[in-house]
């Protein structure tokens, strides 16, 4: 394999550097400064004589409140960008992999969501997370698109280390409990995405952790792990008064890239725990 790996500074660029690393598989890591992905000349530049196989796209625009005001920039890297990579990769015969998200659902199913259900984005970002799914799949046929959730990992901010920093000087946390899906390490989906790469069955999947909880229960698990002695309330996504809506329920089903792979994804509490030995090494 010789691949290309964007968005290589964040949480999950980051852990398939590591697995790549572990594997000896060759690749270049690449993050804005070296590689604008919404810079489409370039990147046709960049692959040009470097003879890349696979390209994958770990760049994304994920902040989901500033979005609503950025609407613009959001669907260049969330949509735009990946249709051009998509496109390059084609050009130089090389397999695309991208990523989207649990929340192109909006939360009216109370059972997981699969490949087959109709998403229906309730935000700027899930919308343009989901125009890039059809854009990617639409421009290069050799493309993995690949929804996940509530991703958290050794590199850069997430859930987990929100709460953590949360809980310190604090003994009275509330956490919403009336958003259900389930966490993701980052770590577990890069080796399972490489795995579903690897089986050249291309086309639209979801990977997520097993299990299902509410962002109350990831706290409440997290505080419990490290020993917090303060007092977790529930509170509701309407006491914050947050630009983007939220899904309620965007549990996604894995069970067709675990077919394809032949083995389940780990818990998500499992995957937490791995996290905390992880970050406390
Ligand atoms: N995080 C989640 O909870 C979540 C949930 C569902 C799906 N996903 C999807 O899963 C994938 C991986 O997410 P992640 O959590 O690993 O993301 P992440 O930690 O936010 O990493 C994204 C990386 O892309 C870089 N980047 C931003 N703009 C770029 C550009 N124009 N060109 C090249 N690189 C650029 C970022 O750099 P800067 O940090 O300098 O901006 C960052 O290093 C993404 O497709 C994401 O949308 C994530």
């Amino acid at each position: 394999m010789r691949i290309l790996l964007t968005g290589a500074n964040g949480q999950l660029g980051y852990d398939f550097q590591r697995l790549f690393d572990s594997k000896n598989i060759s690749y270049t890591a690449t993050d804005y400064k070296e590689l604008d992905i919404t810079d489409v000349d370039k990147v046709r530049e960049f692959v040009k004589g470097r003879d890349y196989n696979y390209i994958i796209n770990c760049a994304a625009y994920n902040d989901v409140d500033k979005a609503e005001s950025e609407a613009e920039l959001c669907y260049k890297l969330n949509a735009y960008a990946p249709r051009d990579l998509a496109q390059i990769a084609k050009e130089i015969g090389a397999v695309f992999v991208t990523y989207s998200t649990d929340f192109v659902f909006e939360g009216n199913k109370n059972s997981p969501y699969t490949e087959k259900d109709v998403p229906n984005p309730p935000s700027v970002y899930a919308k343009s997370k989901h125009e890039g799914e059809k854009l990617v799949l639409d421009a290069h046929d050799k493309s993995f698109v690949i929804r996940t959730s509530w991703v958290f990992g050794i590199a850069n901010n997430n859930f987990n280390k929100q709460v953590m920093g949360w809980s310190k000087g604090r003994d009275r946390l509330n956490i919403v409990d009336d958003q259900v899906s389930v966490p993701t390490y980052s770590k577990d989906l890069a080796e399972f995405s490489l795995e579903l790469i690897n089986s050249e069955k291309f086309g639209p999947y979801q990977l997520s952790n097993n299990g299902e909880c509410s962002k109350y229960d990831q706290a409440k698990y997290i505080l419990e792990s490290i020993g917090w002695k303060g007092e977790l309330g529930t509170a509701k996504t309407t006491d914050f008064n947050l630009p983007a809506k939220r899904s309620k329920y965007s549990k996604i089903s894995s069970e067709k890239a675990e077919k394809v792979i032949g083995k389940k994804m780990p818990h998500w509490q499992d995957a937490i725990d791995r996290f905390l030995e992880e970050l406390n090494k």
